[in-house]
């Protein structure tokens, strides 16, 4: 950061110099730490949209651009090169592992992916027709209770270990969500497969018969959870952090973010995107269904389209649309008609103007509902599988923050709007 740039701010006739933060790549940033302390005044930002909460060194977004970088390597050569587990070590270390390094650190993932035998009874208690990310959302808070060892966040060493723990373990704690959701025994992981292809067997193998992975689904699945595994300060990472900076212990900072994940604006978008696809069924109805999108008095909006800080393409929609192409090829799907439905519905609201003025483009949703349907999964499985992806980003954004000499406790204010003192109204007289 550089401090040799002022911004000057002029309240109530008295003139304030702010200093001027440069990153090295995004708009400068105005330090308003001091603020409150030297004017007296807030700033109203409801939703964060021109507000830096931290500051990190991750993940970069250019929306305008429709560019993605973990830790400067653009997402779309990690998607075609790399690999989960690498991008993994990338996001958690910063650096692409040596040979050596990534061998090691895929044992260890691979030999924590077994949960507590204890927490099969806590999956028992739930109902079988429960939604998996509530299940989730209970299990992995649940973590605390079960791997006391992990959780003093004091401890850099019990740090590693929870991270490690978290990666490891999430697969397994989403495919049992499935397993218990679907009636059908919980599958045990097995070391000898990598990371996509266990996640894969976990839910779709049955003890009555073997199963084998289809590599070509399991280099997709790798894909897909590439492609989710960080983005910034958005707001389930967003509320990870905020959890945590009271100095909550790492599994429930992520339930919280799991939760955060859940809701329709979020993660669970991929879901109500197919939905929507379903529904509309025929491209001729397709006007229709852009018709109600622009609509103001209609709360129906084109899921899978928009973005907060995409103003482009989302990159990541690219791979991902190519992507769904490739896996209904392979598995001689021909003529998915949803898959008609979006290609024709993207082609239509990019054309019309209340899209293009906007600026709402396609993002990772559009198209990943489509693949996880032809692999095998229900729609309630998506979000579960955005929460395993993302899991990664949210522990890199924990560890960060945590390891920051200026973390304090995340604490708003607000701009009040509600009644000043009054003296109470005993109830006869209302
Ligand atoms: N369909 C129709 N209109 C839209 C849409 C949409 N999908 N998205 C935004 N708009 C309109 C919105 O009505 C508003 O119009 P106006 O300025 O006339 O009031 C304008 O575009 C700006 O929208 P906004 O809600 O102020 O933008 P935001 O940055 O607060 O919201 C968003 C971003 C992602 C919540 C929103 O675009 C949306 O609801 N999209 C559909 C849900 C979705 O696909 N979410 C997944 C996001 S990517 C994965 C993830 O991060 O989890």
């Amino acid at each position: 950061m550089t401090d040799n740039k002022t911004a000057t701010l002029k309240v109530h006739g008295e003139t304030y110099e702010l200093p001027v933060h440069s990153p090295t790549a995004g708009p400068d940033v105005i330090d308003i730490r001091k603020l409150y302390g030297q004017a007296g005044v807030f700033t109203y930002d409801p939703g964060f949209t021109s507000t830096a909460s931290c500051d990190s060194t991750i993940t970069y977004i250019d929306g305008e651009k429709g560019e993605l970088l973990h830790r400067g390597y653009p997402i779309d050569q990690l998607a075609e090169k790399s690999h989960f587990l690498e991008v993994c070590y990338l996001l958690l270390y910063g650096e692409l592992p040596a040979a050596k390094d990534l061998e090691k650190f895929e044992t260890t993932i691979t030999r924590h992916t077994m949960l507590h035998e204890q927490m099969q009874y806590f999956y028992r208690g739930f109902r079988r027709d429960a939604h998996p990310m509530a299940i989730m959302v209970g299990v992995v808070g649940a973590m605390s209770a079960f791997y006391h060892d992990s959780t003093d966040i004091s401890d850099p060493h019990q740090r590693e270990v929870a991270s490690h723990r978290l990666i490891a373990k999430m697969p397994t704690i989403a495919a049992w969500a499935f397993k218990y959701h679907i009636g059908q025994p919980f599958v045990y992981p097995r070391n000898d497969l990598d990371y996509a292809s266990n996640f894969l067997r976990m839910c779709f193998a049955v003890p009555a018969e073997d199963y084998e992975v289809n590599p070509i689904l399991s280099r997709a699945m790798d894909r897909i959870l590439t492609l989710h595994a960080d983005h910034e300060q958005n707001a389930s990472t967003s509320t990870v952090r905020l959890a945590s900076s009271s100095g909550a212990n790492p599994f429930a900072c992520i339930a919280a973010g799991v939760a955060c994940l859940w809701g329709p604006a979020h993660g669970g978008a991929n879901q109500a995107c197919l939905e929507m696809l379903e529904e509309i069924g025929t491209v001729d109805r397709i006007p229709e269904y852009i018709a109600r999108a622009k609509d103001k008095s209609d709360p129906f909006r084109l899921m899978g389209f928009g973005h907060r800080v995409y103003k482009n393409f989302d990159p990541r929609a690219k791979v991902m649309k190519q992507s769904a192409d490739e896996v209904l090829d392979l598995l001689g799907v021909e003529d998915n008609p949803k898959l008609q439905v979006a290609k024709e519905l993207e082609r239509e609201a990019l054309e019309d103007p209340y899209f293009a003025e906007k600026k709402l483009f396609p993002n990772v949703d559009f198209y990943s509902g489509i693949i996880l349907e032809a692999m095998g999964f229900p729609t309630s499985m998506f979000t579960p599988i955005f929460a395993l992806s993302r899991t990664v980003g949210w522990v890199s954004q924990w560890k960060e923050m945590i390891a920051d000499p200026q973390n304090k406790i995340g604490r708003p204010r607000q701009l009040y709007l509600g009644e000043t003192m009054r003296d109470y109204v005993d109830i006869e007289n209302r």
